[in-house]
């Protein structure tokens, strides 16, 4: 296997301009793909804005905020992927989409190059089956918000080679973060944990236990959380949170992972969180 240099990462949301800037930071070059010219746009804002503090704060120079931003050049077509060495998908929480692009990126990525997903909770395994390489599909599942998070949970697939998941490792090493080995269940780790307790919580605010002041307080002054969990809900999306949620209950058998009707609603209302501007809370 090839060292990986060039990297693509699709999706220029919250989750796929903080992976192209830490990969930019670590000296990668990356393409970073979006459907319209504006996401694009609105992810380089983010990332402006995020080294800017950094230079503010004294952390990093102009000089290599500007050398950060060089390496980071915009697509808006999936061809722009025949000559990286690994993709990164974070686009939205939903297989039909992920499938569909992994499908593409068969089809177009050079015959090493590895196809990782950031996705939240769906089977690694079902997205591989699509293409003509599951053993070089992965998972790579950054933490939000994913400059200031160490942990990237890396993923199993059922045909994942060793060789593959070495070099995902190595990567995600260079890229400061520390990497954590599991397989392909539901979840994974991490949002198997967290999200029931969001739903959870969710599940005390719906049925009136406390407000949902009351209850971000008992988790964060009680337990030291630094957010409390209807804030990191609206914080993750609620969108996500209710497909974490289904991939769960779907894929665990259990009703102790009913989706909490109230973030149902919120869902179906729109109010996906601090990205809509209204969650459980309100933002500018
Ligand atoms: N991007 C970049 N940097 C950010 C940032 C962002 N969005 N938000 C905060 N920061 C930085 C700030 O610059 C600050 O750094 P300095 O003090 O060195 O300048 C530092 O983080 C702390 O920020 P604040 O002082 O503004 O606020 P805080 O102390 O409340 O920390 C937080 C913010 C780090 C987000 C903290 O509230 C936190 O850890 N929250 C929980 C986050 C969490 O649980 N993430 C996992 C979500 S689940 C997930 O990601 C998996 C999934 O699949 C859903
Ligand atoms: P987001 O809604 O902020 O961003 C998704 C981006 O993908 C949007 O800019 C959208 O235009 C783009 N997109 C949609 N379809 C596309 C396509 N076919 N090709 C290219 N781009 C496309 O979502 P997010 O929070 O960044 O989540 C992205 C992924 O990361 C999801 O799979 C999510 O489960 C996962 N994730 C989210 C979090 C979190 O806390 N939000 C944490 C870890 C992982």
């Amino acid at each position: 296997m090839m060292g990986i240099q060039k990297v693509m990462v699709i999706g220029a949301g919250q989750m796929g301009s903080g992976i192209a800037q830490v990969c930019a930071q670590a000296g990668f070059d990356v393409k970073l793909n979006d459907i319209k010219q504006e996401f694009y746009e609105r992810g380089l804002s983010v990332m402006t804005k995020n080294l800017s503090r950094d230079v503010e704060k004294g952390r990093k120079t102009e000089e290599e905020k500007a050398a950060i931003l060089g390496r980071i050049t915009m697509s808006l077509d999936l061809q722009d992927a025949s000559d990286v060495d690994i993709i990164i998908e974070a686009a939205v929480e939903n297989m039909e989409v992920k499938q569909s692009i992994f499908k593409q990126l068969d089809g177009i990525a050079q015959s090493h190059a590895i196809l990782a997903t950031n996705t939240s909770s769906l089977p690694i395994t079902e997205i591989a089956a699509v293409t003509n390489r599951p053993e070089q599909v992965i998972g790579m599942h950054f933490m939000n918000p994913v400059p200031v998070m160490k942990l990237v949970e890396i993923i199993r697939g059922l045909a994942t080679t060793d060789e593959v998941y070495k070099a995902v490792e190595e990567m995600t090493v260079k890229l400061a973060k520390t990497p954590v080995e599991v397989n392909d269940f539901p979840g994974f780790i991490s949002n198997r944990i967290l999200l029931p307790m969001i739903n959870e919580a969710i599940y005390a605010l719906y049925e009136g236990v406390a407000s949902k002041e009351a209850i971000d307080d008992v988790m964060k002054l009680g337990m030291n959380h630094p957010m409390g969990p209807l804030t990191l809900a609206d914080f993750i999306g609620l969108d996500t949170c209710l497909s974490i949620m289904e991939i769960l209950h779907e894929g665990l058998g259990d009703s102790k992972y009913r989706p909490c009707p109230l973030l149902r609603k919120y869902v179906a209302a729109g109010w996906l969180g601090k990205k809509s501007g209204r969650g459980f809370y309100m933002y500018e």
